[in-house]
């Protein structure tokens, strides 16, 4: 249970580690992590409208339509879970998207927001999203193809996950460019945004992923 409430959004490129970092603070805060990409590939792989609908864009690695996302996210934050905080992840993407969220937390009557911004070097995060393999099964997992082991089709490492891993259909080459390409022109934005809003706070995201969890939690908690 959180000890107060933490409304947390983690800022970052496509592969800053935004997945990986979301999952380590929401297991310390004991807030849920929400990843509109997760929720978006779900949909994708259940064969729902929403997934046919953002489907196209995904796999191109452009950003699904802001009304369809917001939507998303206002019926998650509304959920009782979410009482006590949140850790966002991918989302706010845009600046209309961002104003979206901070109607619905007026409206919900809650605390301001927590902005961390993981800042990665360009040729390291093509590195991290070309090599990057995840777990079909509810574990979660987010490995790297550095790791021993780890390969498409090969076993979760998980313990008792009994998952296999693939590679994401945009972490192919062309997609990992229009997904930066998108990112510098649409999601940028939101650093100058939130940091005149004076509630953004800058985590350098290189190193071993336990001292930068270290990082974003001292920044969470101010
Ligand atoms: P989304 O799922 O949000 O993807 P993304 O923002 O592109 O971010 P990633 O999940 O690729 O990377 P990450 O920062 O989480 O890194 P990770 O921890 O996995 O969005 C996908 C698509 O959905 C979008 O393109 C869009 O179409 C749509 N969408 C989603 N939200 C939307 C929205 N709000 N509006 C509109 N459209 C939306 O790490 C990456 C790799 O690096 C892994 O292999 C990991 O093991 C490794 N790694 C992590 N940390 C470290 C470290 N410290 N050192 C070395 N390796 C590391």
């Amino acid at each position: 249970m959180a000890d107060r409430e933490y409304n947390v959004v983690l800022l970052g490129a496509p592969g800053a580690g935004k997945g990986t970092q979301a999952k380590m603070l929401s297991d310390e805060l004991g807030v849920p992590h929400i990843s509109t990409g997760d929720i978006l590939r779900g949909a994708v792989a259940e064969g729902t409208e929403l997934g046919a609908e953002a489907k196209g864009y995904m796999d191109r690695g452009e950003l699904v339509p802001d009304e369809l996302v917001i939507a998303i996210a206002r019926e998650r934050l509304a959920q009782p879970d979410c009482e006590a905080g949140f850790v966002l992840d991918g989302f706010p993407r845009t600046v209309e998207q961002a104003e979206a969220l901070g109607e619905m937390l007026e409206d919900l009557g809650r605390e301001p927001l927590i902005v961390v911004n993981l800042t990665v070097d360009e040729d390291e995060i093509v590195r991290r999203l070309s090599g990057r393999r995840l777990c079909t099964g509810d574990c979660g997992g987010i490995y790297h193809v550095d790791q021993e082991g780890i390969e498409s089709g090969a076993p979760c490492p998980a313990e008792e996950c009994e998952g296999e891993l693939y590679q994401r259909s945009d972490d192919r080459p062309e997609a990992i460019r229009e997904r930066l390409d998108v990112y510098r022109r649409q999601t940028q934005p939101l650093i100058d945004y939130y940091d005149e809003r004076g509630v953004l706070t800058n985590v350098a995201g290189e190193g071993d992923p336990e001292q930068i969890a270290e990082r974003v939690l001292q920044a969470v908690r101010g």
